[in-house]
């Protein structure tokens, strides 16, 4: 195999060298093009371009592959907690148990946000959708939680136990405030995933009960949607973090970019997309049909992706999951049996075939939710949630890089040559009639 790829500009050779991953991909490393050839790549949605070398997660997007720090994503999702998986990512290491318990202890310790944060949420609208809660609550916290040297390790540890327990916090108030119950605080005697349904769920007139099926649901949730290597939410949380800016802004861009219906929006879209099945009585595939209908904006919410082009393992787990937690003894659930049906028919459409569409991790994990009674709304907050240890891992890995620099891309300008300044007397309007 070459370990360099040759360029031929202008009758003149140019040599790249190759640069080799451990689990065999390869890249050409164009560092010096510009300054060796004058020209840039053009490759807008970045598709084809690495942004950096990573030891956090690898994904084979034909083979449908997911290892966290080396970790078959099914064997976490099976053996190990969020809290230990959030460990995993950010160090590297599965934690031995003195190193859970120094790690668990300051989850605890940071769960709780200033008790002067709590007027931001009688300012919200009621119907201030919980995405824009949290994005703006995580910018706040550098207010109320400064960080006068980002590279300080122990103002590292501290931050990051702040964004991955206070976000569940933030979460959990949201809810609260849109349902006009009072906020239940974090309790130490609760472990993560029972701290944030019992901040959810419970109220001072009634307790929750923990069901162990719900609580494994949403830990399981939150494994699977802890990171995906250079995913849009975690480039945008490189871009933004390479300015050296507060790591609260930082999160609270990575939350924004997950926002989109494009990204973690989806997962509320596929149930949007259910229910109005369901609702409708509309055959799964005429929807399939509008979805392969270029004139029509409808897509198969839940289905495709940038990198598996098969099944994403998550929705596998996630299959599982919902026949687990679906089928309990008398539990039906119509929006499941549709799901299945519309997961068949088009994995038997040549549309979907011919371009590798398959489910995503969104397609299952809103019945999930549905099923714990997590709210539409709040379905991409948890996936919020589970992302936090995916970006500081991937912020983390970015500034501990000797050599890291600010991220700028470069373009191709396709706009008007030099021109002058006209008196607007001059000027003839473009705008008809
Ligand atoms: C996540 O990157 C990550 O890792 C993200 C994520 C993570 O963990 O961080 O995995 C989480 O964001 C999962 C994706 C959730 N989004 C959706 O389910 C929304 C529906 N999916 C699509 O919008 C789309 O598949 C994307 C955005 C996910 C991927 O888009 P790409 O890679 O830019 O692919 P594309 O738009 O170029 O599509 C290629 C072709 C096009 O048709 P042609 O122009 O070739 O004829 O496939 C078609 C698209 O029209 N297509 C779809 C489709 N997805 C792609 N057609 C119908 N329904 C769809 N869902």
């Amino acid at each position: 195999m070459s370990d360099s790829a040759k360029l031929i500009i202008d009758g003149k050779e140019h040599l790249f060298p190759i640069v080799k991953g451990t689990q065999g991909e390869r890249a050409i490393d164009i560092t010096g093009l510009r300054e060796q050839a004058g020209l840039i790549t053009l490759d807008t949605s970045l598709g084809n371009t690495g942004s950096c070398l990573s030891r956090i997660t690898y994904i084979d997007g034909e083979k449908g592959i997911l290892l966290y720090r080396g970790y078959p994503i099914e064997e976490l999702a099976e053996k190990s907690t969020f809290v230990e998986t959030a460990y995993l990512l950010i160090h590297g290491e599965l934690p031995a148990k003195d190193e859970l318990s120094v790690f668990s202890n300051r989850l605890n310790e940071s769960s709780l946000i200033h008790e002067d944060m709590r007027h931001f949420f009688v300012a919200f609208p009621k119907y201030a959708h919980p995405m824009g809660i949290l994005a703006t609550m995580v910018a706040s916290l550098s207010t109320f939680y400064p960080v006068p040297d980002i590279m300080d390790p122990d103002a590292e540890e501290q931050f990051m136990a702040n964004l991955i327990s206070q976000v569940r916090t933030v979460a959990a108030f949201s809810y609260k405030k849109s349902i006009g119950e009072p906020t239940v605080y974090p309790s130490f005697k609760l472990r993560y995933v029972e701290n944030f349904l019992n901040m959810m769920f419970s109220s001072p007139v009634k307790d929750y009960r923990q069901d162990p099926d719900i609580v494994r649901a949403v830990e399981l949730f939150l494994i699977l949607h802890a990171d995906h290597e250079q995913n849009c939410s975690a480039s945008t949380v490189r871009l933004v973090g390479s300015s050296l800016s507060n790591i609260y802004s930082v999160i609270s861009a990575g939350i924004s970019a997950l926002w989109g219906p494009r990204h973690g929006g989806a997962n509320q879209e596929v149930i949007h997309m259910l229910e109005h099945i369901l609702a409708t009585g509309a055959d799964p595939k005429g929807f399939i049909n509008r979805a392969k209908n270029k004139t029509s904006k409808e897509r198969l919410m839940g289905f495709g992706h940038r990198v598996y082009k098969s099944f994403d393992p998550r929705a596998k787990i996630l299959k599982q999951a919902c026949h687990k937690l679906l089928n309990k003894p008398g539990v039906s659930n119509p929006l499941f049996d549709i799901a299945l049906k519309i997961e068949e028919l088009a994995l038997k459409d040549e549309y979907f075939v011919e371009r590798n569409l398959y489910p995503n991790v969104d397609f299952y994990s809103g019945l999930i939710l549905k099923a714990v009674g997590i709210p539409y709304d709040m379905f991409t907050v948890l996936f919020a949630i589970g992302r936090v240890p995916g970006w500081l891992a991937q912020w983390r890995e970015m500034v501990h890089t000797a050599s890291f620099k600010i991220v700028r891309p470069r373009q191709v300008y396709i706009g008007q040559s030099k021109r002058h300044y006209e008196p607007i007397d001059k000027r003839i309007s473009r705008k008809q009639g």
